[in-house]
Protein backbone atom coordinates (compact mmCIF):
# COMPACT_ATOMS: atom_id res chain seq x y z
CA UNK A 1 0.00 0.00 0.00
CA UNK A 2 2.25 2.68 -1.22
CA UNK A 3 0.21 5.58 -0.83
CA UNK A 4 -1.67 4.53 2.21
CA UNK A 5 -1.03 4.72 6.10
CA UNK A 6 -2.41 1.82 8.36
CA UNK A 7 -5.39 3.38 8.93
CA UNK A 8 -6.50 4.20 5.53
CA UNK A 9 -5.05 0.51 4.38
CA UNK A 10 -7.65 -1.28 6.81
CA UNK A 11 -10.79 1.06 5.40
CA UNK A 12 -9.60 0.17 1.86
CA UNK A 13 -9.81 -3.45 3.41
CA UNK A 14 -13.07 -3.33 4.05
CA UNK A 15 -14.40 -2.18 0.67
CA UNK A 16 -15.21 -5.48 -1.06
CA UNK A 17 -13.03 -6.14 -4.26
CA UNK A 18 -14.07 -5.22 -7.54
CA UNK A 19 -16.35 -2.04 -5.53
CA UNK A 20 -17.65 1.01 -7.49
CA UNK A 21 -16.42 3.38 -4.93
CA UNK A 22 -17.27 6.88 -3.71
CA UNK A 23 -15.31 8.32 -1.00
CA UNK A 24 -16.81 11.36 0.36
CA UNK A 25 -14.57 13.83 2.18
CA UNK A 26 -11.53 12.14 0.45
CA UNK A 27 -9.15 15.38 1.23
CA UNK A 28 -6.13 14.06 -0.85
CA UNK A 29 -8.00 11.25 -2.46
CA UNK A 30 -5.00 8.65 -1.28
CA UNK A 31 -7.79 5.79 -0.74
CA UNK A 32 -9.56 6.20 -4.68
CA UNK A 33 -6.20 6.56 -5.71
CA UNK A 34 -4.69 3.24 -3.78
CA UNK A 35 -7.90 1.58 -4.59
CA UNK A 36 -7.33 2.14 -8.39
CA UNK A 37 -3.68 1.14 -8.47
CA UNK A 38 -3.80 -1.81 -6.47
CA UNK A 39 -6.75 -3.26 -8.58
CA UNK A 40 -9.19 -4.01 -5.76
CA UNK A 41 -11.30 -0.99 -7.32
CA UNK A 42 -13.29 -1.09 -10.35
CA UNK A 43 -13.92 2.65 -10.96
CA UNK A 44 -13.75 5.29 -7.84
CA UNK A 45 -15.43 8.82 -7.57
CA UNK A 46 -14.41 11.16 -4.76
CA UNK A 47 -16.24 14.25 -3.27
CA UNK A 48 -15.08 16.94 -0.66
CA UNK A 49 -17.37 20.02 1.04
CA UNK A 50 -14.03 22.03 0.12
CA UNK A 51 -12.19 23.14 -2.57
CA UNK A 52 -9.08 23.20 -0.83
CA UNK A 53 -8.98 19.70 -0.69
CA UNK A 54 -10.21 18.99 -4.08
CA UNK A 55 -7.32 20.78 -5.28
CA UNK A 56 -5.19 18.11 -2.87
CA UNK A 57 -6.94 15.34 -4.54
CA UNK A 58 -6.33 16.59 -8.01
CA UNK A 59 -2.46 16.92 -7.33
CA UNK A 60 -2.20 13.46 -6.34
CA UNK A 61 -4.47 12.31 -9.07
CA UNK A 62 -2.50 14.04 -11.55
CA UNK A 63 1.10 12.57 -9.67
CA UNK A 64 -0.78 9.27 -10.21
CA UNK A 65 -1.93 9.83 -13.83
CA UNK A 66 -5.34 8.79 -12.18
CA UNK A 67 -6.76 12.50 -12.85
CA UNK A 68 -9.14 11.05 -16.09
CA UNK A 69 -10.27 7.77 -13.66
CA UNK A 70 -11.67 9.72 -10.54
CA UNK A 71 -14.47 12.25 -11.24
CA UNK A 72 -14.45 14.76 -8.48
CA UNK A 73 -17.07 16.34 -6.76
CA UNK A 74 -17.63 19.71 -4.95
CA UNK A 75 -20.40 18.82 -2.51
CA UNK A 76 -21.70 18.28 1.27
CA UNK A 77 -22.25 14.62 1.80
CA UNK A 78 -24.02 13.24 -0.81
CA UNK A 79 -26.09 15.82 -1.57
CA UNK A 80 -24.56 17.80 -4.62
CA UNK A 81 -23.70 13.87 -6.52
CA UNK A 82 -25.28 13.54 -9.72
CA UNK A 83 -27.77 10.73 -9.42
CA UNK A 84 -26.51 8.99 -12.02
CA UNK A 85 -23.66 8.73 -10.02
CA UNK A 86 -24.83 7.49 -7.04
CA UNK A 87 -26.42 4.71 -8.87
CA UNK A 88 -23.44 3.45 -10.11
CA UNK A 89 -21.93 3.26 -6.73
CA UNK A 90 -21.43 -0.08 -4.75
CA UNK A 91 -19.60 1.32 -1.90
CA UNK A 92 -19.62 5.08 0.08
CA UNK A 93 -16.85 5.56 2.51
CA UNK A 94 -16.70 8.28 4.96
CA UNK A 95 -13.21 8.22 6.76
CA UNK A 96 -11.46 10.42 9.05
CA UNK A 97 -14.67 12.54 10.46
CA UNK A 98 -16.33 13.08 13.56
CA UNK A 99 -19.46 10.47 14.36
CA UNK A 100 -21.42 13.11 14.39
CA UNK A 101 -20.65 14.45 10.63
CA UNK A 102 -20.62 10.66 9.71
CA UNK A 103 -24.21 10.64 10.97
CA UNK A 104 -25.54 13.44 9.14
CA UNK A 105 -24.06 12.69 5.34
CA UNK A 106 -25.94 9.83 6.23
CA UNK A 107 -29.23 11.05 7.08
CA UNK A 108 -29.23 13.60 4.56
CA UNK A 109 -28.21 11.07 1.75
CA UNK A 110 -30.36 11.07 -1.19
CA UNK A 111 -29.74 7.78 -2.09
CA UNK A 112 -28.79 5.23 -0.19
CA UNK A 113 -26.30 3.08 -1.53
CA UNK A 114 -25.61 -0.68 -0.86
CA UNK A 115 -22.97 -0.59 1.96
CA UNK A 116 -21.46 2.36 3.48
CA UNK A 117 -17.76 2.21 5.02
CA UNK A 118 -17.12 4.28 7.96
CA UNK A 119 -13.99 5.03 9.80
CA UNK A 120 -14.92 7.54 12.47
CA UNK A 121 -12.64 9.64 14.81
CA UNK A 122 -14.75 10.19 17.54
CA UNK A 123 -18.17 9.65 18.71
CA UNK A 124 -17.68 5.55 17.70
CA UNK A 125 -20.93 4.32 20.55
CA UNK A 126 -23.14 7.07 19.16
CA UNK A 127 -22.57 6.57 15.46
CA UNK A 128 -22.89 2.54 15.55
CA UNK A 129 -26.31 3.79 18.19
CA UNK A 130 -28.01 6.08 15.64
CA UNK A 131 -27.12 3.59 12.73
CA UNK A 132 -28.78 0.68 14.66
CA UNK A 133 -31.61 2.79 15.75
CA UNK A 134 -32.09 4.00 11.87
CA UNK A 135 -31.72 -0.12 10.94
CA UNK A 136 -28.61 -0.24 9.58
CA UNK A 137 -26.95 -3.77 10.30
CA UNK A 138 -23.11 -3.93 11.02
CA UNK A 139 -21.37 -6.50 8.65
CA UNK A 140 -18.10 -6.58 9.32
CA UNK A 141 -15.18 -4.01 10.87
CA UNK A 142 -11.33 -3.93 11.27
CA UNK A 143 -9.16 -1.94 13.59
CA UNK A 144 -5.83 -0.16 12.89
CA UNK A 145 -3.52 1.22 15.35
CA UNK A 146 -1.38 4.26 14.86
CA UNK A 147 0.75 6.14 17.08
CA UNK A 148 -1.26 5.02 20.34
CA UNK A 149 -4.42 5.35 18.71
CA UNK A 150 -6.93 2.66 17.77
CA UNK A 151 -9.15 3.37 14.51
CA UNK A 152 -12.48 1.32 14.55
CA UNK A 153 -13.61 0.51 10.74
CA UNK A 154 -16.87 -1.07 10.24
CA UNK A 155 -19.38 -1.50 7.27
CA UNK A 156 -23.30 -1.57 7.41
CA UNK A 157 -26.14 -1.74 5.21
CA UNK A 158 -29.39 -0.78 5.56
CA UNK A 159 -32.05 -2.95 6.53
CA UNK A 160 -35.82 -2.11 8.36
CA UNK A 161 -35.46 -3.59 11.80
CA UNK A 162 -33.76 -1.24 14.10
CA UNK A 163 -31.70 -4.01 16.69
CA UNK A 164 -29.34 -3.26 19.62
CA UNK A 165 -25.49 -2.66 18.47
CA UNK A 166 -22.98 -4.92 20.15
CA UNK A 167 -20.16 -2.08 19.56
CA UNK A 168 -17.25 -4.94 19.92
CA UNK A 169 -18.20 -8.90 18.38
CA UNK A 170 -17.31 -7.46 14.54
CA UNK A 171 -14.04 -7.21 15.63
CA UNK A 172 -13.52 -10.41 17.77
CA UNK A 173 -10.09 -12.53 15.93
CA UNK A 174 -8.80 -8.97 15.48
CA UNK A 175 -5.29 -9.17 16.45
CA UNK A 176 -6.25 -5.19 18.43
CA UNK A 177 -9.07 -6.75 19.65
CA UNK A 178 -7.57 -6.91 23.49
CA UNK A 179 -5.58 -3.82 23.15
CA UNK A 180 -9.19 -2.06 22.00
CA UNK A 181 -11.22 -3.83 24.98
CA UNK A 182 -7.62 -2.81 27.53
CA UNK A 183 -7.71 1.05 25.98
CA UNK A 184 -11.48 1.23 26.50
CA UNK A 185 -11.96 0.14 29.47
CA UNK A 186 -8.94 2.06 31.12
CA UNK A 187 -10.91 4.92 29.40
CA UNK A 188 -14.35 4.60 30.71
CA UNK A 189 -12.60 3.10 34.52
CA UNK A 190 -11.29 6.97 34.76
CA UNK A 191 -14.27 8.80 33.13
CA UNK A 192 -16.24 6.79 35.49
CA UNK A 193 -14.01 7.52 38.17
CA UNK A 194 -13.88 11.48 37.34
CA UNK A 195 -17.80 12.04 36.95
CA UNK A 196 -18.39 10.06 40.34
CA UNK A 197 -15.97 12.51 42.30
CA UNK A 198 -17.52 15.45 40.98
CA UNK A 199 -19.84 18.02 43.11
CA UNK A 200 -22.95 16.84 41.43
CA UNK A 201 -22.52 13.57 39.70
CA UNK A 202 -24.46 13.60 36.60
CA UNK A 203 -26.36 10.16 37.01
CA UNK A 204 -27.19 9.51 33.45
CA UNK A 205 -23.46 9.71 32.11
CA UNK A 206 -22.48 7.93 35.07
CA UNK A 207 -25.39 5.06 33.98
CA UNK A 208 -24.29 5.53 30.63
CA UNK A 209 -20.73 4.47 31.02
CA UNK A 210 -21.09 1.84 33.45
CA UNK A 211 -23.40 0.36 30.72
CA UNK A 212 -20.54 1.04 28.37
CA UNK A 213 -18.39 -1.00 31.10
CA UNK A 214 -20.68 -3.91 31.25
CA UNK A 215 -20.23 -4.55 27.46
CA UNK A 216 -16.48 -3.93 27.53
CA UNK A 217 -15.98 -6.42 30.23
CA UNK A 218 -18.67 -8.87 28.41
CA UNK A 219 -16.75 -8.52 25.14
CA UNK A 220 -13.76 -10.41 27.09
CA UNK A 221 -15.74 -13.63 27.64
C1 LIG B 1 -9.56 14.75 8.04
S1 LIG B 1 -10.02 14.73 6.37
C2 LIG B 1 -10.13 12.99 6.05
C3 LIG B 1 -9.56 12.65 4.71
C4 LIG B 1 -9.62 11.19 4.33
N1 LIG B 1 -11.00 10.75 4.17
C5 LIG B 1 -8.92 10.35 5.36
O1 LIG B 1 -9.58 9.58 6.06
O2 LIG B 1 -7.69 10.47 5.49
C6 LIG B 1 -11.73 15.18 6.41
C7 LIG B 1 -12.21 15.73 5.07
O3 LIG B 1 -13.64 15.71 5.08
C8 LIG B 1 -14.11 16.88 4.46
N2 LIG B 1 -15.50 17.09 4.92
C9 LIG B 1 -15.94 17.51 6.14
N3 LIG B 1 -17.29 17.55 6.16
C10 LIG B 1 -17.71 17.15 4.94
C11 LIG B 1 -18.99 16.99 4.33
N4 LIG B 1 -20.12 17.28 5.01
N5 LIG B 1 -19.05 16.56 3.06
C12 LIG B 1 -17.93 16.29 2.36
N6 LIG B 1 -16.69 16.42 2.88
C13 LIG B 1 -16.57 16.84 4.14
C14 LIG B 1 -13.12 17.95 4.88
O4 LIG B 1 -13.14 19.05 4.00
C15 LIG B 1 -11.80 17.18 4.84
O5 LIG B 1 -11.16 17.29 3.60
Amino acid sequence: MRLLDTRLSAVLSQIPRGSCLLDIGTDHCKLPAEGLLSGRLSAAFAADLREGPLEAARRQLSAEGLLEQVPLFLSDGLKEIPREVLQKVDCVCIAGMGGEVIASIIENAPLEPPLWVLQPMSAVYELMDYLSQKGYRLLSGALAADKEKIYRIFTVCKTDTPYTPDYFSIYRGDPLYETLLDKEERRVTLALQGLRSAKNPPKDRISEEERLLKLIRKARL
